[in-house]
This record gives structure tokens, sequence and C-alpha cells, in this order.
């Protein structure tokens, strides 16, 4: 299992089997998880939690992400960062997920900057993926800030839907040379 991670604003920490409550406001949000038919019940959110705490092995898969300055972990929560499994392929996706109410502060991008850190260090991988729907500007954004370049198109999720394939290797994340904890430093910004 992983420590805690800081960067200047954020703090995240693996998830763990009792952080339901999290899950499931999150999930609850119809502009996050804009794609889903129908809201996810309080079960719901614990079974898929359970299932994915460990997704790639060594505690590395989910992350919720807190915002330090906060008085506790209810009123700090912000959303979640993963690297799982990218179904279908031998390839390790990365995945974003913030409260609407906390978009437009750059948390996304500090965030999944400092998992790419550690997935990179921690895993033995020459790249990792994203896929992305066309018109997600905001992910778009995001992706193209951390150094992924477009590679393709690919059906994913259960409704299997077109979306940008895109990958970012170590070489180039570790070119880029940018302190995790520093989101000013990000190109393309
Ligand atoms: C995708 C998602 C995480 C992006 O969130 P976001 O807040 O827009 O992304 P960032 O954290 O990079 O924030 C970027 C914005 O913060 C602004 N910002 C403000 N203060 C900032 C700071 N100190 N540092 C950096 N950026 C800052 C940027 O200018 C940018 O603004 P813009 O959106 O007007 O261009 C969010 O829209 C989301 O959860 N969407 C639903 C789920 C989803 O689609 N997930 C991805 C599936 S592929």
């Amino acid at each position: 299992m992983f420590s805690p991670i800081e960067t200047s604003r954020l703090r995240l920490r693996p998830f763990t089997a009792q952080d339901g409550a999290l899950l499931h406001r999150l999930m609850s949000d119809r502009k996050v998880f804009f794609w889903l038919d129908a809201p996810v019940s309080r079960q719901d959110a614990d079974a898929l939690l359970t299932s994915k705490i460990d997704d790639i092995g060594g505690g590395l898969g989910w992350w919720p992400v807190f915002l330090k300055s906060a008085e506790n972990e209810t009123s700090g929560f912000l959303g979640q960062v993963c690297v799982q499994p990218l179904p279908g392929s031998e390839s390790i996706e990365l995945g974003y997920h913030f409260l609407s109410n906390t978009w437009g502060h750059g948390y996304a991008t500090e965030a999944a900057f400092a998992l790419l850190d550690l997935f990179f260090a921690s895993m033995d991988r020459v790249h990792i993926s994203a896929v992305v729907l066309p018109d997600n500007t905001r992910s778009l954004k995001v992706v193209r800030k951390l150094g992924f370049e477009l590679c393709g198109t690919r059906l994913h999720g259960k409704k299997r839907w077109p979306h940008h394939y895109f990958e970012l290797t170590r070489r180039k994340f570790l070119a880029q040379g940018n302190s995790a904890a520093d989101i000013s430093a990000f190109s393309g910004e």
C-alpha cells in the first residue's frame, strides 16, 4: 500500500473499503458520471469500490483527492484519480472524475500529474493510455496538459462509443521534468 501523496494544494491517498460515501457522492453528480443511465445507489458504489481498490495491484489503483487546506476529508473531498487496466488491452489507463463544483481550478491536472509521477516511478511500463470522448473538452485539455498524444480512435465503455485514444510515454513524461507539486510548471499552460 502506498503512502499519501501531497502536492502544493492537494492530498491523495489510496481508496479504502470505508470510502463508499465519498465515491457515492461523486457518482451521484450527474455532470460527472454523465454516461450512466441511472443514478448509482450507495450499495453499487460500495461494490464498485471493493472491486476497484487494488485494480492494478500493489495499491496503486484508485485515489480520492482532498484539498489540503480543508478542515476534514468530508468537506475537502474533490474527486478521484485512478490508474486501471484498459478493458480489452494490455494497457493501463489514467482516469479522473471531480465534483462539478470543483472544476476550473486545475485540481484534476495537478492530481493526475502526481499519480502519473508515482505510476512511472513504481510500474515497469513504457506508456500509459487515456480514452476521452471527442466532445469532452475539459478532459481533452487535461490529457494535453499532461503531455498525452493522440494515437487514434477506440470503441470504449459499455456503450462502445468511439473515443479519442491517447498515450503518454514514460520517456516523454520524464523528459517534461515537471514537479508534481508545482502545477504552474505544466507544459501547455
Ligand atoms: C475532466 C475533469 C476532471 C476536468 O476538470 P477541470 O477542473 O476542468 O480540469 P483542471 O483541473 O485541469 O482545471 C483546468 C481549469 O482550471 C483553471 N485553473 C484555475 N486555477 C488554476 C491553477 N491554479 N492551476 C491550473 N489551472 C487553474 C484552468 O485555467 C482551466 O480552466 P478552463 O477549464 O477554463 O480552461 C472534469 O471536467 C470532470 O470530472 N468531468 C467529468 C468526468 C470526466 O469526464 N472524466 C474524464 C473521462 S475521460
